[in-house]
């Protein structure tokens, strides 16, 4: 017997469709992906500053601050970052059906685990941004000196190092983090939202 049998989907009287109406734009989710240190983060503060100051509807999910409550208590073993990105998949949806632009920055490096999400939403809702930064640069930023502890056997299952990264294959955006300036990356990922009609 399934553990959900008694369990009923209530439809809300409010759809997602009148909540975008009122914030004057579609929702979706921006879903950052890249190594550690490729620059996730600081590109989705630095749009959400921007959507924020133009009155959109927006939110972050970032990675160290999830794993801190909602995920507290996985680690970065493949099945642990599996569910890590289950669980943000679904809460990211919650936030497409507020009709907010959510940003969502984790390594999320397996390819199925980002194509489940995408299937979470609808058709043009995931937009998947692959944060483009090699190896080299990353490590050599190492922002938070992680590199040089999972270089010295201190961090297991480190992305890069000893757990792998599954490129994404047909991303909506590329942004190479080691190339672009912040604002010509946000630019970009505006331009794109635009042209798509969700802003
Ligand atoms: S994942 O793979 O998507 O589940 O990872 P995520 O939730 O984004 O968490 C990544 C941040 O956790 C820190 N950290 C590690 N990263 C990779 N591998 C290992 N083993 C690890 N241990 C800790 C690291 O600060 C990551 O942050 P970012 O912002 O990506 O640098």
């Amino acid at each position: 017997m399934g553990q959900n049998q008694n369990i009923v989907w209530h439809d809300t009287t409010i759809k997602k469709e009148e909540r975008q109406k009122r914030n004057g734009h579609k929702s979706c989710i921006l879903w950052f992906t890249g190594l550690s240190g490729a620059g996730k983060s600081t590109l989705a503060n630095a749009l959400e500053q921007q959507l924020f100051r133009q009155g959109k509807a927006s939110y972050i999910l970032d990675g160290d601050n999830v794993r801190h409550g909602l995920n507290k208590g996985l680690g970065f073993s493949d099945e642990d970052r599996k569910e890590n990105i289950r669980r943000i998949g679904e809460v990211a949806k919650l936030f497409v059906d507020a009709g907010t632009v959510v940003c969502t920055a984790f390594i999320s490096p397996f390819k199925e685990d980002r194509d489940r999400v995408r299937e979470l939403v609808e058709e043009g809702e995931f937009i998947e941004v692959y944060v483009r930064c090699s190896l080299e640069a990353c490590e050599q930023r190492d922002p938070k000196g992680l590199y040089k502890k999972a270089r010295a056997g201190e961090i297991p299952s480190f992305t890069g190092i000893s757990s792998p990264y599954e490129e994404p294959e047909s991303p909506e955006l590329i942004i190479d983090s080691d190339k672009l300036s912040v604002e010509e990356s946000i630019e970009t990922i505006i331009t794109y939202l635009k042209e798509n009609e969700i802003l």
